[in-house]
């Protein structure tokens, strides 16, 4: 065995296969649970979670992976085939492209796996062939796609099928790494539970453990009929492995998908940090113990001399890919509140630094603005609007709410005040703004724009503008409606106005307008906001 190396350096030519190598690394961590997850710690019980989370590739399949790959070193020059939507595929592709830089991986997957789960494989460089029909496929049946993949296999030359399901190397890499650790960390171990997918995890791990130790006792976890957890089966459907696992599985025990979901999210959010199945295992190793208990035979599983029960259950992957799944097996009330919440729902356009301008920059935009010099008699603010036909179009996707959350009814606020009416000032002889590619528009009230304004500057007014509205989410949503509402008004220019035209809007503290700057540009204007305060009127 490579000794690892201390400071976790790997460099040259295989630093990568130096790095997926588990004899150049130290054993992954064994971590004793904390007390409030373990409902059997007054009773002596101990439980270690191995994190097989912290395998380079994140997931239980990696041991395997490996192993198989090793043994098949002609794959290096074929395609590699797996039946898998998950841990399998995604390690054989890390590990085939590090080890050989091997880029022809096949996933083959139900069409029932999850979108982000075929995202991900997507993302990992996986080419996925998808196939209907059942999801989870019996190694056995002759019509499903493991069979097939083996026939492929079998009649061409150019393809390599792993077969986790029937490959021994999948069980020995954990008899060669996960149980070998395991004993080496903690030889008072008495229990040892893993999920069982193809087996290979506990059948290997147990073999170990029980040649060093015969009386450590193993659990295999099952999903239960018709509720399946990504990675285990059902009892049923793993009878057939020609893995050693009798010898190996003293007891099964199932566990349903929303209890397996909870207690890794109670696991995560005390920072072990893993997905569905790493619950999965811990409920069925507390649920049988539990049951134990219940029939006086705790004991039995007990170091004599100790008294104490050292449990190990195994932590598989990550849970991160399953967050939807993890929203919808648990209720929305042992999720902590988003507070704010209306904000999902409006403000949405992008703000960008770059569409705020400088008043200097504006009036180099615009060739130059000047204050108007008699504000309160002028005709600046043109009868620009009256005749229009044609409104700004929606923006595209999000404005009337967020893409990724139904709007709930219960968050609206009261509509926003009635849209002042102003008196509007005669067409002016200047056609100033009708020929100029800048408008500027200024959208504070009309008694502020009567006391000071921009030569030319059309007054589009908003109610008086609150202090730092930002920090305030209702405020930020009755902006955002009042700005909505002014931009489809009858005080705003039409679509054929702005055409070809930019729009320059001021506000009083440069906040309001910047909101209506992304607003507008979501509706495809080219926008700018003017910040500062109003030309040092
Ligand atoms: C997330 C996850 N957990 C558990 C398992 C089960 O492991 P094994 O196949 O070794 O039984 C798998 C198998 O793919 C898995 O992906």
């Amino acid at each position: 065995m490579a000794s690892p190396s201390p400071l976790n350096v790997f460099r040259g030519h295989d630093s990568l296969a130096q790095y997926l190598d588990p004899d150049q690394n130290p054993p992954l961590p064994l971590v004793e649970i904390p007390d409030a997850l373990n409902p059997l710690r007054a009773d002596g019980v101990r439980i270690f979670a191995k994190m097989l989370t912290a395998l380079p590739a994140h997931n239980v399949k990696s041991l395997p992976a490996l192993e198989m790959l090793r043994s098949k070193p002609k794959a290096q020059h074929q395609t590699i085939v797996e039946a898998s939507s998950g841990s399998t595929v995604l390690s054989l592709a890390i590990i085939a492209r590090a080890l050989w830089g091997h880029n022809d991986v096949h996933a083959y997957v139900t069409n029932k796996k999850h979108p982000d789960s075929l995202r991900l494989m997507k993302f990992f460089g996986l080419k996925t062939v998808l196939y209907g029909g059942l999801a989870q496929q019996e190694p056995s049946d002759e019509k499903g796609i493991m069979s097939r993949l083996r026939r492929m296999a079998a009649s061409e030359e150019g393809v390599c099928y792993p077969g986790q399901y029937d490959s021994d190397e999948n069980w020995k890499a954990h008899e060669r790494w996960t149980g070998a650790q395991i004993w080496r960390q903690l030889p008072e171990v008495n229990v040892f539970c893993a999920t069982v997918g193809t087996g290979g995890c506990i059948t290997g791990t147990g073999a170990h453990l029980k040649a060093m130790k015969p009386s450590v006792r193993t659990i295999g976890v099952c999903s239960k009929h018709g509720d399946p957890v990504p990675g285990p089966r059902h009892l049923s459907g793993f009878e057939t492995s020609p893995f050693p696992w009798r010898e190996n599985i003293d007891v099964f025990q199932d566990v349903s998908s929303a209890d397996a979901f909870r207690a890794s999210m109670q696991l995560s959010r005390h920072g072990l940090i893993c997905g569905p199945s790493s619950g999965q295992a811990l409920c069925g190793l507390i649920a049988h113990l539990q049951a134990a208990k219940a029939a006086g035979q705790l004991a039995e599983y007990a170091d004599p001399t100790t008294k104490e029960i050292n449990a190990v259950f195994v932590c598989a992957d990550l849970p991160y890919q399953y967050m939807d799944l993890y929203f919808q097996k648990i209720s929305k009330e042992e999720f902590p509140p988003t507070f704010n919440e209306n904000l999902l729902y409006c403000d949405l356009d992008p703000y960008d630094e770059r569409n705020s301008l400088s008043p200097e920059d504006a009036s180099k935009l615009a060739g130059g603005i000047q204050p108007c010099s008699a504000p309160s008699s002028c005709s600046c603010n043109k009868k620009h609007h009256h005749q229009r036909q044609d409104a700004l179009p929606s923006p595209p996707s999000s404005s009337g709410g967020s893409p990724y959350y139904p709007h709930p009814s219960s968050t609206s606020l009261p509509t926003p005040p009635e849209f002042p009416s102003i008196g509007l000032l005669d067409p002016s002889e200047d056609d100033y703004q009708e020929s100029n590619t800048t408008i500027i528009i200024d959208i504070r009230p009309r008694d502020a724009y009567a006391t000071a304004h921009m030569h030319k500057a059309w007054n589009v007014p908003l109610t008086p503008e609150p202090e730092d509205f930002f920090g305030d989410a209702l405020a930020v949503e009755a902006r955002w409606r009042e700005i909505r509402e002014v931009i489809g008004g009858p005080l705003w220019p039409g679509a054929e106005e702005l055409q070809e035209r930019r729009v320059l809007v001021m506000c009083e503290s440069g906040d309001s307008s910047r909101m209506m700057v992304a607003m507008l540009r979501a509706r495809g204007v080219e926008a700018f906001a003017v910040e500062g305060r109003y030309g040092g009127n």
